[in-house]
């Protein structure tokens, strides 16, 4: 496929266009042998080879993507009334088939993880591998220690459904919490919550595992995630029995 070399370097090593031009500019990149000057050539990613600093650049398979999203905007591919999360990013990755992986309600705001790799979005959503998702929440009634117990041991929803484990660490005016989860059941936090009178106000998602949405991304806002940080995302990955 034809290609702009910084374009390719930018996707590849999961950095800026204008860092790309940088390491360009720098003598740091070669095709084929040759150090080049000028980043905007059009290089063959099937058959030339590009390095940068010495090392071999492959074209990425797939994409990562981390949006913080904005209250209103629906965790869907598609929508025929809402805005979505894929409408935000799409602009960017024309060629790529991207689906959120994972929900955050239309009201909630924070961390969607955004990608079009099949395999990785169902292993960090199957409740086996346990990747923990933390939320802050703002709520309408105390959050009092009989709540952070039950959490603890497992909320027995309205329907009967029994929930794993959870944490609720509520902050001092117990009106504000942190919460852990799991796993991922429709409007868990607010059914949750629900069982005890508790209604939400706010629901931010900060952590996917232990990568963190930047405290400066702000909403509508998205970046590509280099390997380091979906290593974060992944190395929380455990199977219980
Ligand atoms: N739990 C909820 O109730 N809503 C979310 O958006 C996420 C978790």
């Amino acid at each position: 496929m034809q290609t702009r070399l910084d374009k390719f370097i930018s996707e590849s090593m999961a950095i800026s266009r204008a860092d790309a031009k940088k390491l360009v500019s720098k003598s740091a990149v070669t095709v084929n042998g040759t150090i080049v000057k000028k980043s905007d050539i059009k290089i063959d990613t099937d058959t030339d080879e590009v390095k940068a600093n010495g090392k071999t650049l492959t074209s990425e398979q797939f994409v990562y993507i981390m949006l913080n999203k904005p209250v209103g905007v629906v965790s869907a591919s598609t929508d025929k009334n809402d805005v979505t999360v894929i409408d935000l990013v799409k602009d960017d990755f024309p060629r790529r088939n991207l689906f959120p992986a994972g929900r955050l309600d239309k009201t909630s705001t924070g961390f969607v993880l955004i990608t079009d790799d099949g395999q990785f979005a169902h292993d960090i959503l199957s409740p086996k591998h346990h990747v923990p998702k933390t939320y802050i929440v703002t709520v309408d009634n105390p959050v009092t220690d009989e709540v952070v117990q039950a959490f603890e041991d497992g909320v027995t929803l309205a329907d009967g459904q029994l929930m794993k484990s959870a944490a609720i660490i509520p902050y001092e005016d117990r009106y504000t919490a942190k919460i852990i989860l799991h796993q991922g059941v429709y409007h868990q936090i607010k059914r949750m919550l629900g069982v005890f009178d508790i209604g939400v106000n706010t629901l931010h998602r900060t952590h996917i595992g232990s990568l963190e949405l930047p405290a400066d991304l702000q909403p509508g806002e998205y970046v590509k995630l280099t390997k380091e940080q979906l290593l974060q995302i992944t190395n929380n990955m455990f199977t219980k029995s």
